[in-house]
């Protein structure tokens, strides 16, 4: 409680310290996009790992299950796989039919931050193997935080009692494109100006500190999408 205490009161360490969120070609500056690519680790994913995940694919990617995947990625599953920096990892959920995890939407899945918001361990998705719908939550085994789905909520635990914003998880912003492949934006992407916003509790929040929770249905389905530049292709991303 006492660590709990004085942790809530450091300031946090923005995305920015952690994250690339641009990269640089040539002479100018883009902003990172990449395409959601599972770590390699074939025991833990099965045949999605390595692979990249796609809201059409229903065999690979079923409702109701997670993998993880590097933010920014090296470039290299395997790499990705062996990198063991939690602020980077990133716990991708199909949620539950029940929540619309089959209906091949970029909005079948979350992308929720490796890093509790209480002490910094790391939450898991298992909930494939019950029936219970309490298990289809996101669950920290440190001290029991539990974050609903979809919009990162702390609803149980110690991160459910820290002071808004400090009760949700960060999340990282989904979209796919015209073949189904998940691509995710980079770090508080405001799809009304095309760039970041700085260590924004808004949108995807800050690693580690929290999340304006309420500003998930406004971030996850911008009004007005716009083609982005992703490295040296264009991506028409769309809902
Ligand atoms: S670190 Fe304490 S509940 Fe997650």
């Amino acid at each position: 409680m006492l660590v709990g205490a004085v942790l809530s009161m450091v300031p946090f360490v923005p995305w920015g310290t952690f994250l690339s969120s641009t990269v640089k070609t040539g002479s100018s500056t883009q902003y990172l996009y990449q395409k959601v690519t599972i770590d390699d680790l074939p025991a833990e994913y099965g045949a999605a790992a390595g692979q990249v995940a796609n809201i059409n694919d229903l065999t690979t990617f079923p409702p109701n299950k997670s993998w993880v995947f590097t933010y920014p990625t090296s470039g290299d599953p395997v790499t990705d796989a062996q990198n063991p920096d939690t602020f980077q990892k990133f716990a991708l959920i199909r949620m539950p039919v029940e929540l619309g995890g089959d209906s091949k939407k970029a909005t079948d899945f979350v992308a929720f931050s490796k890093v509790c918001v209480h002490l910094w361990c790391s939450p898991n998705y298992n909930p494939e193997n019950t029936t219970n719908p309490a298990d289809e939550t996101y669950q920290c085994p440190c001290h029991g935080s539990v974050y609903r789905l979809p919009d990162g909520l702390a609803i149980a635990g110690p991160a459910a009692l820290q002071a808004f914003p400090q009760n949700a998880i960060p999340m990282m912003t989904l979209q796919a494109d015209a073949s189904g492949d998940l691509w995710v934006f980079a770090p508080n992407y405001d799809p009304a100006t095309g760039s970041p916003v700085a260590d924004s509790i808004e949108a995807d929040g800050v690693i580690g500190f929290g999340r304006d929770y309420q500003s998930y249905e406004n971030f996850l389905k911008p009004t007005a999408l716009k083609p982005v530049n992703v490295k040296d292709e264009t991506v028409v991303l769309s809902g």
